[in-house]
């Protein structure tokens, strides 16, 4: 196979939901249809139970548990498909939104009885940023939930992206009869129950086929007949174009958990999703067809045993081909790396390869040489742009407890936050440290991590923050001149950039309003 072959073949995504809309159950049947794990359960161990979400160590092992499944690929009809897993809890948020930057495309899930959820707002944000092309799956129609119709018209409202049903279901909760297919124009007939399924086709040429109404009954026969013709006038023909430029989003209808509605659903993904696509460097667009390898690094996961300090890098390759034991140039170190044991992850299996393609990724183990965005090369000095750092929510000062371990504690402090597990600024005043993350639970995580594996001991005290945003300014002097009236609020990130510590919307709005030429940002790219 060709390498352009290798690269029309991939489809490279990410599942993003709400906590409990059933994202793991979703993941784990399409496992099952691309024959990569042979029993349901098998993917449970990645999720994070709700029951636990005091307990940081349960956590932080079963996230040790989801590097395997960081990166589930397996093979459907001739497809490589490429799932990246992302954190369902959401003090990871950050973990997922840097996930999101190594995909080429989304499902979203909906639980139809919930419908739009906060996480799932969060997380559209970030795909829209990136124009990221989102296929919709509603969920649970086993179950009670809101009216269809109503659905779309939250999503389109609340996430501000069109849709365009391509499945549509019939009945729902007790009474759900299944989907008619508005393309493949055929009846899929539900009748199961959580042990046992069976999803009968029905060809059906014309809506008003007496068939129909022998198979479901008159009255839902006639609602499907009502609604196909509202959904016609109502919605634009599905257009590719559109869902791919990340403006239109086909929805489908299913439940997970009974396996129905799984099918179509990947049927019709691995159909249209977008292959690998081009991306944005410094150095202007990489194209996955160039001959030249190039990749970045997305997320960095530290291995659990303290006796072992070595992470794994999450590589996703952007364009040539990635092979084993070949030099490559890290771009930020300005060095020579080579890989003797990239390794590919498979549903639960994980081995090394030789090469991989654009859309692949790749583990590659790291004794520290690596950040989260480190661009690689085969010598061309560029950087991909897209992997953002976030304004965090939550703020402390931080506390050395054991001036002894002054070196030790900066050290952590560094590597952790390499990792991504939170960001670290420095006040410009005082070189207090600051620690941003967007959960409370990352608090106790580097507080644990600093203890075990830098023998650190570091404690927090409370700081008033609402945001730290990125500052910029065209014009130097006056970027200084804000810098200098406000030197008490102003901190640097880990790369130097200023940042401005608003203590509440109200102060930034007084910034703002006083010093109109300034740009706050909230993200570290702009
Ligand atoms: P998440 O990863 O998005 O957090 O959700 P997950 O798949 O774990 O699903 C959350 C709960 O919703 C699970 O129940 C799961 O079985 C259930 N679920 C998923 N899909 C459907 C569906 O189509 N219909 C119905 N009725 N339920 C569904 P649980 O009780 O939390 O876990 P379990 O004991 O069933 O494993």
């Amino acid at each position: 196979m060709t390498v352009k072959e290798e690269i029309a073949r991939r489809r490279t995504f990410g599942i993003i939901a709400h906590p409990d809309a059933g994202k793991t159950t979703l993941t784990e049947k399409l496992l099952l249809f691309g024959g990569a794990i042979q029993s349901a359960g098998a993917v449970k161990s990645n999720k994070i139970k709700k029951s636990t979400t005091s307990d940081f160590m349960e956590i932080e092992k079963q996230r040790g548990i989801s590097v395997a499944t960081s990166v589930m690929a397996f093979e459907y009809m001739g497809k490589k498909i490429n799932i990246l897993d992302t954190p369902g809890h959401e003090d990871f948020a950050e973990d997922t939104y840097r996930t999101l930057t190594a995909v080429d495309s989304v499902i979203m899930v909906i639980d139809c009885v919930k419908g739009v959820e906060p996480q799932t707002r969060k997380l559209i944000e970030v795909c829209r940023m990136r124009n990221t092309p989102v296929v919709t799956f509603i969920n649970k129609m086993d179950r009670e939930g809101q009216n269809a119709f109503d659905l779309l018209d939250e999503i389109e409202k609340e996430l501000k992206i069109r849709v365009r049903p391509l499945a549509w279901p019939i009945g729902i909760g007790k009474s759900f009869k299944g989907v008619y297919n508005l393309y493949e124009k055929n009846l899929i007939l539900f009748q199961g129950d959580k042990k046992s399924v069976i999803e009968e086709y029905v060809k059906i040429e014309d809506l008003n086929d007496g068939l129909i109404d022998k198979l479901i009954g008159a009255d839902f026969a006639n609602q499907l007949r009502a609604d196909v013709e509202l959904i016609d006038g109502v919605y634009d023909e599905f257009n590719v174009e559109e869902y791919r430029a990340g403006k239109l989003s086909p929805v489908f209808f299913g439940s997970a958990v009974n396996n129905f509605g799984i099918k179509e659903l990947l049927d019709s993904f691995i159909e249209f999703a977008p292959t690998p696509k081009e991306r944005e460097t410094d150095e202007g667009i990489i194209d996955p067809l160039d001959p030249k390898f190039s990749g970045f690094i997305f997320k960095i996961h530290a291995n659990l045993d303290p006796k072992h300090r070595d992470r794994i890098a999450f590589l996703r390759i952007c364009s040539g081909v990635f092979e084993r034991n070949k030099y490559y140039y890290h771009v930020r170190d300005g060095k020579q790396v080579r890989f003797s044991n990239p390794t590919a992850f498979m549903a639960q299996d994980k081995q090394v390869i030789d090469e991989a393609y654009p859309g692949d990724i790749v583990g590659l183990y790291d004794s520290g040489t690596f950040k989260i965005a480190d661009t690689i090369t085969e010598g061309k000095k560029m950087n991909f742009k897209g992997i953002p750092s976030f304004s965090p929510e939550l703020f402390r000062y931080v506390e050395n407890l054991d001036p002894m371990k002054t070196k030790q504690l900066q050290k952590g402090l560094e590597q952790l936050t390499d990792e991504g597990v939170a960001q670290l600024f420095t006040k410009k005043t005082d070189g207090r440290k600051i620690i941003g993350t967007v959960g409370a639970l990352q608090f106790e995580v580097i507080q644990f991590r600093l203890k075990g594996e830098y023998n650190a001991s570091c404690g927090y005290q409370p700081i008033q923050l609402y945001k730290a945003l990125w500052i910029s300014c065209p014009d130097h002097k006056k970027l200084e001149a804000f810098m200098h009236d406000r030197a008490n609020h102003i901190a640097h990130d880990k790369d130097g950039k200023p940042v401005f510590l608003a203590e509440s919307a109200w102060l930034l709005q007084m910034a703002q309003e006083k010093f109109p030429d300034i740009e706050f940002h909230l993200k570290s790219e702009f």
